[in-house]
Parts: structure tokens; C-alpha cells; sequence
């Protein structure tokens, strides 16, 4: 989708977008001598303005008949999340329409260039599709819209999108097409090509880990879960040095599992395809590190993603199994399906060690026991530093990837205490996205502040929201570019 911004209606076929907040209904001064119908026919419509109503209707532009597309956007002053909204809910509404240019006039309406940037972005995000697979599509399910005009906010708009808004839309693309590929397509290997290709000529630093290295680095827990698989375990290291040489970096660790059968505690048939977006975790660090690598972010920054098939097979990790950390530390696989955890554990000792991080954030599809505790609003936040947690958090307010903090107790970390080894990968079922929590924090050393995000409710939706249709989401890019932007960036 081509976004522009222009101080003027272009001339020729469009649709006409104009947002109404509320019972102020100004915007329809733009339509000269149909605006008196344009209202009538919004009355009889009961439109009222509240955010995401729409009514569609065709006036009479000037001799031609024009597509009219009215979008309350409530009351307040326009901006942010709700501007979005407005972007993606034209883009949404005109994908397949026919319309070939969508043209939302914000003359007049007070939207600084932030926000009619932010409508740009809601409508980049909201056309985001993935059609590679569907080679019999009728022509009226085709997308026919090419381009949205953002007409009437000022010059400033279009830098603003330029520089951090068409970044952040080539990352979350980037992890929507990770995760929404099948575990046939997307495994370790081909997760790192896809993404080397993506990344190509941004300024990334890529670097790859291959089993042999990764078993003189003893990272037995992640291979561990590996060996059932004949796909072969992947470490991928992306580094961003926009940040100069001051500091110690900030590090982004993600779950990688390109598939989750189980193991040989395998899961039962029913639904197990969703696990083919066990990877979502390290799909947004990938889209995170595009992003900030698209905007020149001036902050230092490197992304881990852990990368491994959870395979039930001859050479399958059994219940009861013993393996050893890269930490040193033991681990008693009880359950072989708890296997994030084991990926994360390496990959997040490996990151300290290597990379001397002053902060860890690990994002991972971690536990089904978040889903209960969340459902699908909100992800899970643990950290063992309040201001840590905070920042995350109004990240998370801002770019709409939203954060609910989770608490940690050393109680919850006696659960996870094995008879034979230092610890097992599974407590009970009560409190067990904590207990999960808890595993991965064995692993964080002194010194270094760390958060742990399991969005295994926030990877895939199952319904369409106002800046993404129903499947991959993208969950994490924005929240990890919205926290370099406040954070790290001032
Ligand atoms: N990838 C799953 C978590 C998950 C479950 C994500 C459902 C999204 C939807 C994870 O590897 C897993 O299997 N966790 C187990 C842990 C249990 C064995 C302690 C779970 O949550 O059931
Ligand atoms: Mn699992
Ligand atoms: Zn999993």
C-alpha cells in the first residue's frame, strides 16, 4: 500500500474519506453542494460519530459520482491510537471495494503531523495480506486499493511517517509474514534466510549459530529440544550500532519455535496447527530490529532469536531427561512440551555472556496459562526492575501492544525445585505462566534488569482489530520500537 501526504485532493477517481468526531459533523464542509444530503443521509443512517462507525454512501462531486466514506472517530482531540483506527478502518473498508485511491481529508480538523501520520500508518498496517498461498481468488476478493492520499495536515506529516512510521510498517510486515507462513516453509534454517533477505542493505549486523556451535557454547537445553527434529536448531544474532560506542546495549530475546507438537508429551490434535506461530516471539525481535535499523534508531541494540522444531521422533528428548545450561545449570525435563522456557534459558545466558546487556527483554508465545489469566487484550509483563516494568508498559499504552505486569515471588520459584537436578521445567498447573517466568530468571544474572513478555495470547487473532486483519498481528515490533523511541533514544 503506497501512502502519500498532499495539501490538496488530487484531481481524477477516488474515494472520499472524512473523518466525523462526534455530532461535529465540519468535515462535511468539504463537500461543497452535496454536503446538506451527505448529512440527511447520515441521519437516516443513525450514524453518530462514536469511534469505527462508518457510513458509506455515493454523492454528487462537481458531475461525478464519488464513493463517500464517513468515519466517526469520537469526540477529543485527534491523535494516536484513534487516528490509527481512522486509517484502518478506511483501509479495511476499501481493500476490495473496486476504489483504487483512497483520499482522507483531515483539512481543517486539527491533526497535527503526528496524527495524520498515525493515519497513514493505521491504513499501511490495516492492508497488510498475505495472498502467496491463494491462487484462486475470485476477481471481487482481490485487493484493488493501491494507494492512500492523506490530504490537509501540514507539512510535517509525511517526514514524520517517512522517518519512524514506513520503518515500523516494514517490521511488522516483516514478523506478520514469519509467523503467518507454515512450519513446512518457515523452520530454523529458513527463518534466518527469510530474514537475512529482509534485512539486506538496512545496516543490520547478522550473525548465525549452527548446532555445532551452539554445543561448544553447552547449550544443551535448547539443543536439547531440537534433536527430535530433522530440522536443524538455529541461533540468529541481529545487532543495530546506531547508538555509537558509549553503553552497554540493550538486549531483545525471542521464542523461535517454528513448531510446537510437543514432543513426546505431545499436544493433542485439535488446534495444533495455531502452533505454527510458536515462533512469535522471535518474529517480532526480527521485525523490531528491521525497524530500528529502517530509522536509524541512535540506540544500541542487539536481537537474539532462539530457533528450534519441538519434535516428537527416535532421537526425541524424554520426560525425565537431564540436560545442562550453557549456564552450567541442571535442568529435569519433566514435560517436553515446556520447551520455550528451555530455548529461552540458553538463549538468554548466551546474551548476557556474549554481549554484557544492561537490560534483557525476552518476548515469547510461553505459556497457554496466560490465555486464562489474559485472554487474547493483553500480554503478560514480568520484570525484576519497577522501572524497567513502567517504561514497558507505557511503551505498551502508546503503541497499542499492550502490557498487564505479573508478579514474581521467590514461593513461585521453590515450585519449580527437582529432586535430581538444580530445577525442572514445569511447577503445577496453578500460577503457571509465573512458574514459567520464574524458570527463565534462574538464568538472568546479577546486575542485569530484565523483563519477560509472554504474548502467547497477542500473536495470532483470531478476529480482525482496527490496525490488523484476523491472524498474525505483528504483536512486539511497535512495543519494542515505542520503547527505544522513549527510553533509549533520549
Ligand atoms: N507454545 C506453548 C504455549 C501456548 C499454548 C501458546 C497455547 C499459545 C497457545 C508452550 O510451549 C506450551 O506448550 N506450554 C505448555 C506448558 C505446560 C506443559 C507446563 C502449556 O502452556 O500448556
Ligand atoms: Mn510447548
Ligand atoms: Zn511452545
Amino acid at each position: 500500500m503506497k501512502i502519500r501526504f498532499a495539501d490538496a485532493r488530487p484531481k481524477g477517481d477516488y474515494a472520499l474519506v472524512l473523518p466525523v468526531g462526534g455530532k461535529d459533523r465540519k468535515s462535511l464542509g468539504a463537500l461543497g453542494q452535496s454536503q446538506q444530503s451527505a448529512a440527511e443521509a447520515l441521519d437516516r443512517q443513525r450514524f453518530d460519530g462514536e469511534g469505527s462507525s462508518v457510513s458509506e454512501q455515493f454523492i454528487d462531486d462537481a458531475g461525478a459520482t464519488r464513493r463517500l466514506l464517513v468515519i466517526g472517530t469520537g469526540t477529543g482531540t485527534p491523535g494516536g491510537a484513534a487516528s490509527e483506527k481512522l486509517g484502518g478502518t478506511a483501509a479495511a473498508r476499501l481493500q476490495t471495494s473496486g476504489e483504487k485511491t483512497a483520499v482522507i481529508d483531515l483539512t481543517g480538523l486539527g491533526y497535527d503531523a503526528d496524527a495524520a501520520a498515525r493515519v497513514g500508518l493505521g491504513a499501511a498496517l490495516r492492508s497488510w495480506r498475505y495472498d502467496r498461498y491463494r491462487t484462486k481468488l475470485k476477481d471481487n476478493q482481490k485487493p484493488t486499493l493501491g494507494e492512500v492520499v492523506v490530504v490537509g495536515a501540514g507539512s510535517g506529516a509525511g517526514k514524520r511517517y517517512d522517518q519512524r512510521w514506513a520503518a515500523v510498517v516494514e517490521g511488522v510486515s516483516l514478523t506478520r509474514e514469519l509467523v503467518t507462513e507454515p512450519a513446512n516453509i518457515i523452520y530454523p534454517e529458513s527463518f534466518v534466510e527469510r530474514v537475512q533477505a529482509a534485512v539486506k542493505g538496512s545496516g543490520l549486523e547478522v550473525e548465525v549459530l549452527d548446532r555445532a556451535a551452539m554445543a561448544k557454547l553447552g547449550m544443551g537445553a535448547l539443543l536439547g529440544v531440537a534433536q527430535g527434529s530433522i530440522r536443524e536448531a538455529r541461533l540468529l544474532v541481529l545487532k543495530w550500532n546506531g547508538g555509537g560506542k558509549a553503553g552497554q546495549p540493550t538486549a531483545f530475546v525471542g521464542k523461535g519455535v517454528t513448531f510446537d507438537t510437543g514432543g513426546i508429551s505431545i499436544k493433542p490434535a485439535a488446534g495444533m496447527e495455531a502452533m505454527k506461530w510458536d515462533m512469535g516471539g522471535a518474529g517480532a525481535v526480527a521485525g523490531a530490529l528491521k525497524a530500528l535499523a529502517l530509522r536509524k534508531a541512535k540506540a544500541n541494540i542487539v536481537g537474539i532469536c532462539g530457533l528450534v522444531e519441538n519434535m516428537p521422533g527416535g532421537n526425541a528428548q524424554r520426560p525425565g531427561d537431564v540436560v545442562t545450561t550453557m549456564s552450567g545449570q541442571t535442568v529435569e525435563v519433566i514435560n517436553t512440551d515446556a520447551e520455550g522456557r528451555l530455548v529461552l534459558a540458553d538463549a538468554v545466558c548466551y546474551v548476557q555472556r556474549k554481549f554484557k546487556p544492561s537490560t534483557v527483554i525476552d518476548l515469547a508465545t510461553l505459556t497457554g496459562a496466560i490465555l486464562i489469566s489474559l485472554g487474547h487484550e493483553w500480554a503478560g509483563l514480568f520484570s525484576n526492575d519497577e522501572d524497567l516494568a513502567g517504561k514497558l508498559q507505557r511503551a505498551g499504552e502508546e503503541s497499542g501492544d499492550k502490557l498487564w505486569r505479573m508478579p514474581l515471588a521467590e514461593s513461585f520459584d521453590r515450585l519449580i525445585d527437582s529432586p535430581i537436578a538444580d530445577m525442572k521445567n514445569v511447577g503445577p498447573r496453578e500460577g503457571g505462566s509465573i512458574t514459567a517466568a520464574q524458570f527463565i530468571q534462574r538464568f538472568v544474572e546479577d546486575g542485569t534488569k530484565w523483563a519477560h513478555i509472554d504474548m502467547a495470547g497477542k500473536a495470532w487473532s483470531d478476529k480482525a482489530g482496527s490496525t490488523y486483519d484476523k491472524g498474525a498481528t505483528g504483536y512486539g515490533v511497535r512495543l519494542l520500537d515505542q520503547y527505544v523511541a522513549d527510553v533509549l533514544e533520549r
